[in-house]
């Protein structure tokens, strides 16, 4: 969840980061995975692309959800991530993961009915573009829903931590333009974008609900975990010196304690869920003039 960085930093470091997070990261973000999944509607077998899958956890529980029939395929730019989504171990014919930077790339085996992406849509250097080319992924009328996360104030998850590591050493401000975790905190930038690229029946639903920081930590663990994988703290810490990151570890620790119940630390969060469609085949006709 690192922020202001750019797209391509997802096959080097920061995919090397997330990866070796994977566990943590996904037992944290699965809450999301319902009202993603429900905003799909998978009401009959159908074809679902998920964008910028990472480790795969989204791409099987969809399978797992979707009606019997239906085939999951997952992509992300990594190829340290689609390594780890293939190594799941997952029955091959319903669920398959390849590298593709979805920004750019045509669907290697014909259109799905559905496009899917949990915190994938983010991260593209020229979003109108990539909402133009996702467009050629999805039959007429076929049906996307994105997960983007809400304002970092509806996120105490993260600005808690912002703010404990901006007390110790200087953090960069964040540039809402710029590919991150909250770029679309104000999600009318989303639909706007996506107004544009051509999709139809735009909506915004918000999930609103707790997050278990890392899993299920208590929150000295989940103060180390949170530090060593949402944005670059770390390394801002690191460069300060090994005192800085104590300090951090410590006063977060104090920080998260109030979140702890029942042994682990849950925190707020806010995440736009924003659904739409591709034109019908008849508006795709009349708009041709056909
Ligand atoms: C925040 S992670 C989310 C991963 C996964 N969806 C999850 O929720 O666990 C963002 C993912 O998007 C991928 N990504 C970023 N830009 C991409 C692009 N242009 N095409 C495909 N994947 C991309 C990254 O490699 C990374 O795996």
């Amino acid at each position: 969840m690192h922020e202001n960085c750019s797209n391509s930093g997802w096959t080097a470091a920061r995919g090397e980061k997330w990866r070796g997070q994977l566990a943590r990261m996904e037992a944290m973000l699965a809450p999301v995975d319902e009202p993603l999944i429900r905003a799909l509607r998978l009401d009959a077998p159908c074809g679902i692309a998920e964008v910028g899958c990472g480790g795969g956890g989204t791409s099987v529980e969809i399978l797992r959800r979707a009606p019997a029939g239906s085939v999951v395929h997952g992509f992300d730019i990594s190829p340290a991530m689609i390594e780890v989504a293939r190594g799941r171990g997952t029955a091959p014919g319903e669920v398959a993961f390849d590298i593709a930077d979805m920004e750019r790339a045509v669907p290697p085996s014909g259109m799905y009915e559905r496009l899917a992406s949990r915190f994938g849509v983010m991260f593209f250097a020229d979003p109108p573009a990539a909402f133009r080319n996702l467009l050629r992924w999805l039959v007429p009328a076929g049906r996307f829903a994105f997960a983007v996360w809400g304002r970092p104030s509806d996120n105490p998850w993260m600005s808690i931590v912002r703010e404990t590591v901006s007390g110790i050493v200087d953090i960069p401000p964040s540039d809402p333009d710029a590919p991150g975790p909250f770029r679309y905190g104000d999600a009318s930038r989303l639909l706007h974008l996506l107004d544009e690229a051509g999709y139809r029946d735009l909506e915004v639903s918000d999930w609103r609900g707790m997050l278990p920081i890392g899993g299920e930590l208590p929150a000295e663990e989940a103060a180390e975990f949170a530090l060593a994988s949402f944005s670059n703290f770390a390394e801002l810490l690191l460069e300060a010196g090994d005192l800085a990151l104590r300090d951090a570890r410590a006063l977060l620790t104090q920080r998260l304690s109030p979140y702890q119940q029942d042994g682990f630390v849950r925190m707020d969060a806010r995440v736009h869920i924003v659904t739409g469609a591709a034109a019908s085949r008849e508006a795709v006709q009349h708009a041709d003039g056909d």
